[in-house]
C-alpha cells in the first residue's frame, strides 16, 4: 500500500511512523511533512499546501496512492474528503458536512442537545448587546467561545463578566474572521479533561485509549493556553465505567444523530470531556480528527496495525474487525518548544540530540521542524518536537522521555519538567 497523509504536525509524524511499522505499507507521502518526516525511512515529503485538493488529487492519482489520511481539521472542514472522494481516491477522514462537529461551535451544540449528549448548558448569539446581557443574567465564570476555527484559540475561560465582555467585543470585531460571525456562551464546567478518540465506519465506533494533554505553558497546569505542552496514555481518570458510558452516551448518540442528518461520518470522532470531581462527564467540544499531541502517546501503544483499522473504517467494515489490540503500559510526551512559544519566538534554530534520543529507544516526533539548505534539521514552530517515551508504567514512560530530552539541543529550548503529575507512581 502508498498511504498519503495530509498535515505537517507531530500528529502526522506519528502517523506516518506506525503506518510504516505495518508489512502491508510500501511508502507514505506527506503533505507538506516536516523535518521528521523527511528523516523518516520510506517517507517522502511533498511541498504542497494540505488546501490545494486540486495539486493532492493529481499527485495521488498518479503516484498510484491506496489511502489518504487527513490529520488537520482545515482541509477536513473545507471539503478535502468530498473532493478527493470524487476523484475515485479512498480517504480517512468526515466529508464537510460531518467536519461541521468541529468546525461549527453552534452547529455542534446543536447536535449534542438533540441527541441528548451531556454537555455545558449553553446559548448562541450573533450579535454582542444579547450575549453581553445573556453573560450578565448569568454571571461568571462562563466560557465565551467563537463559532468556528480559530486555530485553539477561539474560547475564553472568563473569570469576570468584564472579560467576558471584551471577549465577545473581539469575536464580533472580528479577530477570527468569520469564525466570529456566532458566539456561543457556555457554563463554565470544572474538572479534569480528557481526550476520548474513537474510529468510526459510520456505523461502528471504536474508542481508541483515552488520553490526557496538559494545555498549560507552565508547570503546574498554570500561565497561558498552549497547544498542548505533553500529553499521556491511558488516562486513568477514564475508567472503564466511564468509557463505557462515552460510548453509549456521547459516541453513538452521537453518530446516530449525524445519519439520521444523512451524513455517513467515517473518521475519528474526537470527544474533549469534562469530568467532574463526582464523575459525571460533559463533552466540551468534538473534533472530527486525531489529537495534538494525544495521538503521538495513543499510537505508540497501539498493537492492531493502523491501516487495517483505517481501511475498515474507510470501506465501512470495522465492525467485521477484531477488538482493537493495545500493548500494556503507558505512553508519554513531553514537547520541546522554542522559547517565548505561545508568544512571539525564533525559528530556523539547529536542533541536535534527536539521534542520541532514537538510540536510547525514546521517539522523537517531530511538529515544528524543517530541514535547511544545509539539509540540518531546524525549528520551524512554536511546538518543535515531541519527545515519547513508553514503559510499563507512567513512571517508566515519563522517564524515558526525559531522559531523551537530556541529549536534544536547541537555542531557547523550552518545556515543562512535570509532564504527567497526575500519574506519578501509578
Ligand atoms: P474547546 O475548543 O471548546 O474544547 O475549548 C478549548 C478549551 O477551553 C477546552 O479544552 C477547555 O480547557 C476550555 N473550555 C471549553 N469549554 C469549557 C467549559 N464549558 N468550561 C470550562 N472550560 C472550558
Ligand atoms: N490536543 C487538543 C486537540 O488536538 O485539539
Amino acid at each position: 500500500m502508498k498511504v498519503l497523509v495530509v498535515g505537517n504536525g507531530g500528529r502526522e509524524h506519528a502517523l506516518a511512523w506506525k503506518l510504516l511499522q505495518s508489512k502491508q505499507v510500501e511508502q507514505v507521502f506527506c503533505v507538506p511533512g516536516n523535518g521528521g518526516t523527511a528523516s523518516l525511512a520510506l517517507c517522502q515529503n511533498i511541498p504542497l499546501a494540505v488546501d490545494d485538493f486540486e495539486g493532492i488529487g493529481k499527485y495521488a492519482l498518479n503516484s498510484g496512492i491506496n489511502l489518504v489520511v487527513v490529520g488537520p481539521e482545515v482541509p477536513l472542514a473545507k471539503g478535502i474528503t468530498d473532493y478527493l472522494n470524487n476523484q475515485g481516491l479512498k480517504v480517512f477522514g468526515p466529508d464537510r458536512a460531518g467536519a461541521q462537529i468541529e468546525a461549527s461551535k453552534a452547529w455542534a451544540k446543536a447536535l449534542m442537545q438533540e441527541a441528548g449528549i451531556p454537555t455545558a448548558k449553553a446559548a448562541v448569539f450573533t450579535e454582542a448587546a444579547a450575549a453581553k446581557s445573556y453573560v450578565k443574567a448569568q454571571g461568571a465564570p462562563i466560557v465565551v467561545k467563537a463559532d468556528g476555527l480559530a486555530a485553539g484559540k477561539g474560547v475564553t475561560v472568563a473569570e469576570t463578566v468584564e472579560q467576558a465582555h471584551s471577549a465577545i467585543e473581539a469575536i464580533f470585531q472580528g479577530q477570527f474572521g468569520s469564525a466570529g460571525e456566532f458566539v456561543v456562551i457556555e457554563e463554565c464546567l470544572i474538572g479534569q479533561e480528557v481526550s476520548v478518540l474513537a474510529l468510526t465506519d459510520g456505523l461502528t465506533i471504536r474508542p481508541l485509549l483515552p488520553a490526557q494533554d496538559h494545555k498549560r505553558i507552565g508547570e503546574g497546569d498554570t500561565g497561558e493556553n498552549t497547544g498542548g505542552m505533553g500529553a499521556y496514555a491511558p488516562a486513568p481518570i477514564a475508567t472503564p465505567e466511564i468509557m463505557a458510558r462515552v460510548q453509549t452516551e456521547v459516541l453513538e448518540r452521537a453518530i446516530a444523530t449525524l445519519k439520521s442528518k444523512g451524513i455517513d461520518y467515517r473518521g475519528v470522532l474526537y470527544a474533549g470531556l469534562m469530568i467532574a470531581p463526582n464523575g459525571e462527564f460533559k463533552v466540551l467540544e468534538f473534533n472530527c480528527r486525531f489529537g495534538d499531541p494525544e495521538t503521538q502517546v495513543i499510537l505508540p501503544l497501539l498493537e492492531t496495525p493502523l491501516e487495517e483499522l483505517i481501511l475498515a473504517c474507510v470501506e465501512q467494515r470495522l465492525g467485521e474487525m477484531p477488538p482493537i489490540a493495545w500493548k500494556p503500559g503507558a505512553a508519554a510526551t513531553v514537547v520541546a518548544a522554542a522559547g517565548g512559544y505561545p508568544g512571539e519566538y525564533a525559528k530556523g534554530q539547529v536542533i541536535t540530540g534527536t539521534e542520541k534520543a532514537t538510540a536510547a529507544g525514546v521517539t522523537v516526533f517531530h511538529a515544528g521542524t524543517t530541514l535547511n539548505q544545509q539539509q540540518e534539521i531546524v525549528t520551524a514552530g512554536g511546538r518543535v518536537l515531541n519527545v515519547t517515551g513508553t514503559g510499563a508504567n507512567f513512571d517508566d514512560a515519563i522517564a524515558q522521555a526525559y531522559t531523551g530530552l537530556e541529549s536534544i539541543h536547541f537555542p531557547g529550548m523550552y518545556y515543562r519538567r512535570d509532564i504527567g503529575h497526575r500519574v506519578k507512581g501509578q
